[in-house]
């Protein structure tokens, strides 16, 4: 199995065990610089890990400490529109539960519905809908794929962010995230559509690293970066570039919230 092998490789790498894992989004990269005593193992290293071809992600496992917690962290993310499989993660999830992560943050680039949560703000992602008409846990066999989703973004951890965020003065909205299967934008129809469906921001990730998560038994949050105000809001066009130009505005406020979360989880003695 390759998470088995996987472990085997990050344990000889690295003497860290970390219990917390993120997976870095589109133009986040940078914070991997912040990781002290870091040790980078190449995606290719490791068995089903995915070849990441999105300009902006780097493709790396990263693990060290952040404001003293050991972190391990996936600097890059295979998209559902690469190649069609939304599963295309779960090797990479499975090995993270196999070294004895219990905790996964995710973060991704979003398109905000709302004027007040405008590009260079982040949301706590609440709750998904998914609305790419796929699922990861499609033809998996055991009955395990049922999973329940009804708190899927655990409560807990969210409270934290919260309090993290607030400690830095940075505003932290709690909304609902629409997944599209991407590559091209939505139009300004599909936008009127998922805020009529109930949507705050609309992203081409994440969920189905969700719906993995939780049926691994990882407990899981996810963040998202504004990088823009959605198809039709501005009259201007979208652009793959306007993301990996914006996300580290708002990265930079994910990182400080992030870092204050961590010490607040060293101080927990977690
Ligand atoms: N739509 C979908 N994905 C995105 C967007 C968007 O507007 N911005 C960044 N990722």
């Amino acid at each position: 199995m390759s998470a088995e092998k996987n472990r085997s490789i990050i344990e000889q790498r690295t003497a860290l065990r970390p219990k917390l894992a993120m997976v870095l989004g589109s133009g986040l990269g940078a914070f991997v610089e912040t990781i002290e005593e870091a040790v980078t193992i190449p995606y290719d290293d490791l068995e089903g890990f995915p070849a990441t071809g999105v300009s902006g992600h780097a493709g790396t496992l990263v693990i060290g400490n952040l404001s003293g917690v050991a972190v391990a962290v996936l600097s890059g993310r295979a998209h559902y529109y690469e190649h069609g499989n939304p599963a295309e993660m779960r090797p990479a999830l499975e090995t993270l539960q196999a070294v004895g992560v219990d905790r996964l943050i995710l973060t991704n680039s979003a398109g905000s519905l709302d004027p007040d949560c405008p590009p260079g703000s982040v949301m706590l992602i609440g709750d998904h809908i998914n609305f790419s008409g796929s699922n990861p846990l499609i033809g998996e066999p055991s009955d395990a794929r049922f999973v329940g989703l009804t708190e899927a973004y655990d409560p807990e951890i969210r409270a934290a962010l919260k309090a993290a965020a607030a400690k830095n003065e940075i505003d932290l909205s709690e909304g609902v995230y629409m997944w599209f299967s991407g590559p091209s934008f939505e139009t300004p129809a599909e936008i009127r559509a998922a805020r009529t469906l109930g949507a705050d921001a609309v992203g081409m990730s994440t969920v189905p690293e969700v719906i993995l998560a939780r049926f691994l038994g990882l407990r899981v949050a996810a963040l998202s970066v504004i990088t823009n105000l959605a198809a039709g809001m501005t009259g201007a066009e979208l652009s793959h570039q306007e993301t990996k130009d914006m996300a580290p505005v708002g990265g930079a406020r994910l990182a400080r919230i992030i870092a204050t979360f961590l010490e607040g989880q060293a101080n927990d003695g977690r």
